[in-house]
């Protein structure tokens, strides 16, 4: 019988998962090791690996204690929306410049100038101003940065905690957009324009009442609707500015539009939203999922990417999504990871083929204890692997910025 594609929510214990023989760059969220599922906590685990489907073959099934055999796994077509495309082009992450160690103090100053700047930007936007031209060495800084190494803003985006995420989310989306922007064959004009959007994406949030902006709770509907009117806030100012770039502009006023139309202010949908909305689209959700704010737990960058990709046709073009997990690999450079050895330590280096296995710099012995850092190519020890990745308090037993300066590879 053929092999049965399901989300990877609707595994049950009993199931016999099945390697289709796609490559990862196909389904880089596809859980592909062979074999009978035998516990839900072996679930749980799959889940929390950031696995988003699998296959399964319903003739092998099991019928296991206490478990009835799933009504639906013996129909066909599963999940699939049939979004494929095909991934084959897709090119691999680029090669540095430098190494990582090299350019992570760098990288350091420029996200803390970068924040700097953005907060001065919108505290002067509530009086009126607005300096478009000020805003062009920080973008140019961040584009530079990100071509000698891309790992170094990237895992320096999660390490602030602050009650000033406006400011720091600005400065992340502008990071990770570029980032995405080179990844997708952008000019190098591009992605200054892409920059340039995204620095000023929320500008509109200068004139948001402040206990709505960092209201530590849902929002009501009222609340809601002022919120989202940061979109055209800021966009009517930035279109008074004088020689203002129109893809800035429709970066900024499409990064809450939706492929499907259920997005704002004017639900847009398909070809309608352009590139630059969709590429500051997919990096504004998952800086927000992601991000740490004082009141939430952030959730882990793989865990982030896999929620996204359940969106993946929805909420962007069917392979934007896709694509931008390929860059980031599930678990992107900086995320802090538990090994089954019980040692913990942080991501260095992605690794493209087996995106499950990439390289660790190791700060934490089995028993918490800190250990002179070292670096573990999980490619090359197949006994070890990523339990889970950690956030919040945990993450902050280790200092990240320290391993990565280690990372001279
Ligand atoms: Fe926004």
């Amino acid at each position: 019988m053929n092999p049965v594609k399901i989300i990877i929510t609707d595994l049950k214990p009993g199931m016999f998962i099945v390697n289709p023989g796609i490559s990862w760059l196909k389904a880089p969220l596809l859980y592909m090791q062979e074999g009978l599922i035998t516990s839900q906590e072996e679930i749980d685990t799959i889940i929390k690996k950031g696995f988003a489907e699998a296959y399964h073959d319903p003739s092998r099934f099991s019928r296991m204690d206490g478990f009835a055999k799933d009504p639906d796994a013996a129909h066909p077509g599963g999940s699939d929306n049939g979004d494929d495309g095909d991934y084959s082009n897709w090119p691999d992450p680029r090669t540095p410049q430098v190494s990582l160690g090299e350019e992570i103090s760098q990288a350091k100053a420029i996200y803390s100038d970068s924040f700097e700047h953005v907060k001065s930007l919108m505290q002067a936007a509530k009086g009126g101003a607005v300096d478009v031209a000020a805003s062009q060495p920080y973008v140019e800084s961040i584009v530079n940065s990100l071509n000698r190494n891309v790992d170094a803003l990237i895992s320096l985006s999660k390490l602030k905690s602050s009650d000033e995420y406006t400011y720091t989310h600005s400065v992340n989306v502008t990071i990770f957009a570029v980032a995405y922007a080179h990844y997708l064959g952008l000019s190098e004009d591009n992605l200054h324009l892409v920059g340039m959007a995204s620095l000023f994406h929320d500008f509109g949030k200068a004139f948001i009442p402040q206990e709505i902006l960092n209201a530590p709770r849902r929002l009501m509907p009222n609340e809601q609707e002022i919120m989202q009117s940061h979109v055209l806030l800021g966009y009517n100012q930035l279109k008074k500015v004088e020689n203002m770039r129109p893809e800035v502009l429709q970066g900024v006023v499409q990064h809450h539009e939706k492929h499907n139309g259920t997005g704002y202010p004017y639900r847009l949908s398909g070809k309608k939203i352009g590139i630059y909305g969709r590429i500051l689209s997919v990096s504004d959700n998952y800086d927000a999922l992601s991000a740490r704010r004082v009141y939430k737990t952030p959730m882990p960058a793989n865990v982030a990417l896999a929620v996204m990709y359940k969106m993946r046709g929805q909420a962007w073009a069917p392979g934007y999504v896709e694509r931008f997990i390929k860059m980031m690999g599930i678990y992107p450079v900086g995320t802090p990871v538990q090994l089954s050895s019980g040692e913990r330590g942080v991501v260095c280096r992605s690794n493209p083929n087996f995106p499950a296995q990439p390289c660790i710099m190791l700060a934490l012995d089995p028993v918490g204890r800190p250990i002179k850092p070292r670096s573990l190519d999980l490619s090359r020890q197949p006994e070890v692997e990523i339990e889970r990745s950690l956030a919040g308090n945990e993450a902050d037993q280790m200092d990240i910025t320290f391993l990565l300066s280690q990372a001279f590879q």
